[in-house]
């Protein structure tokens, strides 16, 4: 823990700062093309403990561990031939695989993947988050820079606003562009399973493997597959409702598309109905609104559920859920 929290540009000094505590066990919030991280090595159960504790997050649910490169990532987990199929056109990318964790459980901590016998790995590409992975040399394991089940950040003030006073430095630079978290593959077993949706689409995952993955839902009929799946999740503070056109006089307005309906405060997340617009703007605009002095709720325009928007109305289905569920991540 630390009582003051640095923000650094990305520069080599700032990236040289960053390494070397990341190496010297402690966290580190960082940029990536999807959300930021908030990072610690993943070989060091010591200091993955400390980033459970930072995020308030529950301990079961695993983290995925962020490498440099396709090398680094065969150093903690089995690729199969599907996996390297897909890892060697879609990484560096956004884009998280599922694999079998090495022998005896490689170098990544058993606290990092919550004791399972998989592995969640990625090649992230924002080039900040390269050149850090490369810096520290072992896989970072970084879940989203917010406190648990809040809304992952796409800027450094957002990063500040979540954790500011408990960890001691904050890569920043600037938005994220995709501005959801990465799309998640399990390829652990026999049967590929989309566990979470992301810019990375189904179509061209079927494409690389020959078969649309299984949804997660649909697999889940068998077995539970991703602890961090739980139903709330991304929760902005005030309620949400979905697929509103008209909000009332007393809520806050999220709106996609062409838009006209009178609202206490209105953010647009497209004017022109784009999806990759859309996504980059989500969580700002989710986190301003959730801000509207006197507003009972978030009220939400209906989204298309193809392509990327079926990503979006996933997160927004999670910030509209229940609160009563352990939210995760
Ligand atoms: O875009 C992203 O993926 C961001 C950036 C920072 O890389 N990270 C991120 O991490 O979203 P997090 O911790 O918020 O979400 C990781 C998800 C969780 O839902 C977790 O349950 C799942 O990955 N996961 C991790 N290891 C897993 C495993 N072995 N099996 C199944 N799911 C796993
Ligand atoms: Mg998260």
């Amino acid at each position: 823990m630390a009582d003051t929290t640095k923000i650094v540009g990305a520069g080599s000094a700032g990236l040289a700062q960053a390494a070397a505590i990341l190496r010297h066990g402690g966290l580190v919030a960082f940029p990536t093309e999807t959300v930021y991280g908030l990072g610690a090595d993943a070989t060091d159960a010591k200091a993955v403990a400390a980033l459970f504790a930072a995020k308030g997050r529950p301990a079961f649910n695993p983290l995925i561990s962020h490498v440099a490169d396709l090398d680094a990532a065969e150093g903690v987990a089995r690729f199969d031939r599907r996996a390297l199929a897909v890892a060697e056109v879609l990484w560096p990318g956004p884009l998280t695989l599922v694999l079998p964790r090495p022998e005896g459980g490689g170098p990544v901590c058993d606290l990092a993947c919550a004791g399972l016998e998989t592995i969640a790995v990625r090649v992230p590409a924002h080039p900040t988050a390269r050149a850090l992975l490369q810096r520290v040399g072992k896989p970072v394991a970084a879940p989203s820079a917010n406190r648990s089940g809040r809304v992952s950040p796409t800027a450094p003030t957002h990063v500040a606003d979540e954790l500011a006073g408990s960890i001691p430095l904050i890569l920043a630079d600037g938005r994220c562009d995709v501005g959801l978290e990465s799309t998640i593959l399990d390829l652990s077993g026999p049967v590929p399973v989309l566990l979470r949706p992301g810019a990375v689409l189904p179509d061209i995952l079927a494409d690389l493997l020959g078969a649309v993955p299984l949804s997660a839902s649909q697999a889940s009929e068998s077995a539970p597959k991703s602890p961090g799946r739980l139903t709330s999740h991304y929760a902005p503070i005030l309620p949400v409702r979905l697929n509103v056109t008209a909000p009332a006089a007393d809520e806050a307005f999220l709106a996609f598309g062409p838009d006209l309906a009178p609202a206490l405060a209105k953010l647009n997340l497209s004017e022109d109905g784009d999806f990759t617009e859309a996504a980059a703007n989500l969580y700002d605009h989710l986190r301003s609104l959730d801000r509207t002095p006197g507003a009972s709720g978030i009220a939400v325009a209906p989204i298309p559920d193809d392509g990327l928007g079926a990503a979006i109305n996933d997160r927004l289905r999670r910030a509209a859920a229940p609160r009563d569920t352990v939210a995760a991540s």
